[in-house]
């Protein structure tokens, strides 16, 4: 049977929130793994990543990645980018407008790592060569440098949500910002 819909603005901005959290939790829910999209010169990119982390008091998620990638260069020159995620479950999808930021190094990356490398998702980050490298033997690897390799965290900002349902009754779309929350026409 189909859950009720939520009414209200304040009930699906908590709702949605809700969801964010149990992601990074969860490995098989649909908003775990997201497309980032970043602006790469005067082209748009994007990828999918893991959410790992979702801290909804401070409105901000985070990701894995290794140093070296493109997107960590993309978003050291613009660091604004765009979330997509969808929930057939829900039938909801999530537009984030995001702030980007890279850490390379300090306390959140440190215990990050302590508990990463016990894993071998670990291998991801030490690797000699970094991600894209064209693998036609000529390449030269660069020797890692730290005992974590090139593991990166990237802080998610959350600025603004832009909140789509599909529905056989009617689509409803909604926007939460700081300014707000509002009914879009979908
Ligand atoms: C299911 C899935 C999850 C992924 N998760 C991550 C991730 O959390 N971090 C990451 O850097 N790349 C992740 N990737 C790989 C990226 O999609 C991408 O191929 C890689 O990071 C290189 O992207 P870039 O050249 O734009 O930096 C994932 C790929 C898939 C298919």
């Amino acid at each position: 049977m189909a859950l009720p819909r939520l009414e209200t603005l304040a009930e699906i901005e908590a709702a949605l929130w809700r969801e964010l959290g149990r992601a990074p939790r969860d490995k098989h829910h649909e908003w775990r793994t997201p497309v980032l999209a970043t602006r790469d010169g005067d082209s748009a990119d994007a990828r999918t990543v893991v959410l790992r982390e979702v801290d909804e008091p401070a409105r901000t998620l985070q990701v894995f990645t290794d140093s070296r990638s493109a997107k960590v260069a993309q978003l050291l020159a613009h660091p604004q980018g765009t979330m997509v995620m969808w929930s057939s479950r829900l039938s909801w999808q999530l537009r984030l407008r995001v702030a980007l930021q890279v850490e390379t190094d300090g306390l959140a990356l440190a215990s990050r790592w302590a508990r990463l490398k016990l894993s071998p998702a670990a291998q991801d980050y030490l690797s000699p060569l970094a991600p894209g490298s064209v693998l036609d033997g000529s390449t030269a690897a660069a020797p890692v440098v730290h005992d974590r390799g090139h593991f990166a965290l990237i802080n998610v900002a959350v600025q603004s949500i832009d909140w789509l349902e599909l529905h056989a009754d009617g689509h409803r779309r909604a926007s939460f910002d700081a300014a707000g929350a509002r009914w879009l026409a979908p």
